[in-house]
């Protein structure tokens, strides 16, 4: 099917609680989400199969869980107080403010390789105006750092930045981490967590945010295997995204002129989806170099180096960093699982994700609410699964409905106990994708809910567990 429109992602999000708009009832604040009971359930899995293949089936890498706010020379060091920004026009009239980049593309010039005076000058040359119809302002650059205050007296107060990225921790800490852990080069640090930007033109739903998490990786290397490391990164992270199950024609690689790379890195590639408003960037992989050691061991007087077992030399490793963003991962697999389906009398709606992504891996349902044998036998089950796997429970309405509503939230099993339940302990097992069922044991139903989850097709469970 083609790519949905975003909004019917966004209704899908609200009506079945993955995403709600942040504090809606005092009419909701501009650009942030709240993320309900399925949308923390996927989130959660995301993180979860993340650091499982990242962190816990490799043993060269340590995981790390660091303050948001860190002191602010960090970021100083780092160059983000005086290079972490976006070019910024503003409306003449009614002060709103665009990104530039952003509005120029809107009316379809290619940017590749303009600085922010190239920008400008499109923008005299043109004669473009803001979206309302008024002059812009010259541009300048806007730092994306969001500030805060620590301190309880205005005079002990001291500015403060939330973290705009989770990557700085991984090196602030390194010098913590190579003297407590047993690391030798090559090795990575990973980290889940919270970032923040004050993006000039937040936008596309949960795409881009001012609040989002990421989880990223920085892979110290010897200098002179930077390259091969840089490969095999491209690889792993196709693999994950085979993992995440994505249509492969929707990916795409493009690497970053010089010029339109971050200030620290030497090589970038972004791995790009595409969304409904377009092919965007999903995934980042750089080549930041020694920069952020090095600045780091210049600004804090320490020396941050490990000894290179082949060498027995010092040496500053150089650092391969994997980047994913928490949302961006759950806006793609929501827009590539978005199906609607034309059947004989209506329309289904469902979201056909892999299995282990779902907020509920099985449903179980009493096909008739009101019988209280059915309903304990249906409970019982539900309680011997739910130890293992995200299991969920529904007595009420037709059972067709009860089944449609697992479909629109990707649910890949259903089970359902009925009258021939009690007399011979079987029960009917639903595929959600192709809708047919199978009679198996129940007690083969935990064994059948761990094939599905390890890849075994519908077609499979039927031939392994058909009675
Ligand atoms: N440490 C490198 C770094 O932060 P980035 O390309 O600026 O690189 C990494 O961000 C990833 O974080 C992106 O690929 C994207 O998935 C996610 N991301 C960045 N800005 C975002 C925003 N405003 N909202 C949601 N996700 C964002």
């Amino acid at each position: 099917m083609e790519q949905k429109d975003i909004n019917a992602i966004v209704a899908l999000a609200k009506r079945r609680g993955f995403i709600f708009p942040s504090s809606e009832i005092y009419g909701g604040i501009s650009n942030a989400f709240d993320y309900g009971p399925l949308g923390v359930e996927m989130k959660n899995n995301i993180k979860n199969e993340w650091w499982k293949m990242f962190v816990r089936k490799r043993q060269n890498i340590v995981g790390l869980d660091a303050s948001i706010i860190m002191n602010p020379k960090v970021w100083e060091a780092s160059g983000h107080v005086a290079e972490f920004s976006d070019p910024l026009v503003e409306d003449v009239k009614t002060h709103k403010r665009y990104r530039l980049d952003h509005l120029l593309e809107e009316h379809d010039i290619d940017i590749t390789g303009m600085g922010i005076d190239e920008m400008s000058a499109v923008i005299e040359e043109r004669g473009i105006k803001s979206p309302d119809g008024n002059a812009l302002t010259n541009a300048r650059h806007f730092n994306l750092l969001f500030q805060t205050h620590i301190g309880t007296t205005e005079e002990t107060m001291s500015t403060v930045y939330l973290r705009p990225e989770t990557a700085q921790a991984m090196f602030v800490d390194f010098k913590n981490i190579v003297s407590s852990s047993r690391v030798s080069l090559p090795f990575g640090v990973a980290q889940i967590g919270k970032a923040f930007r004050n993006e000039i033109t937040p936008r596309n739903f949960i795409f881009r945010t001012r609040e989002f998490e990421q989880m990223e990786i920085e892979y110290f290397v010897r200098a002179s295997e930077w390259e091969e490391h840089f490969e095999e990164w491209l690889q792993e992270m196709d693999a994950w995204i085979q993992r995440l199950g994505l249509k492969k024609t929707r990916i795409h690689r493009a690497e970053i002129p010089e010029g339109e790379r971050a200030h620290y890195s030497q090589r970038t590639v972004d791995i790009e989806y595409d969304f409904p408003f377009g092919r965007k960037e999903l995934y980042g992989l750089a080549y930041r170099g020694d920069y952020d050691l090095q600045q780091h061991a210049s600004h804090s007087n320490e020396t941050l180096v490990i000894v290179d077992a082949q060498t027995n030399e010092k040496v500053v490793p150089h650092t391969i960093e994997p980047t994913f963003g928490v949302e961006r991962t759950l806006l793609a697999v929501l827009v590539d699982g978005y199906t609607e389906e034309v059947l004989e009398n209506d329309t289904r709606i469902v979201l056909k994700i892999a299995p282990w992504l779902s907020p509920y891996t099985v449903a179980v349902f009493p096909l008739v609410a009101n019988d209280s044998q059915m309903r304990q036998k249906a409970t019982t089950l539900w309680g011997s699964l739910s130890g293992s796997y995200s299991a969920f429970y529904d007595q009420s309405g037709a059972i067709g409905k009860r089944y449609r509503r697992q479909d629109e939230i990707g649910t890949p099993l259903c089970v359902t106990i009925d009258g021939d339940s009690l007399q011979d302990d079987t029960a009917t097992l639903r595929d959600r994708d192709s809708m047919e069922q199978v009679r198996v044991q129940c007690s083969d139903i935990s064994r059948c809910i761990h094939d599905v989850l390890q890849g075994l097709s519908f077609a499979d469970i039927q031939s392994r567990y058909s009675v």
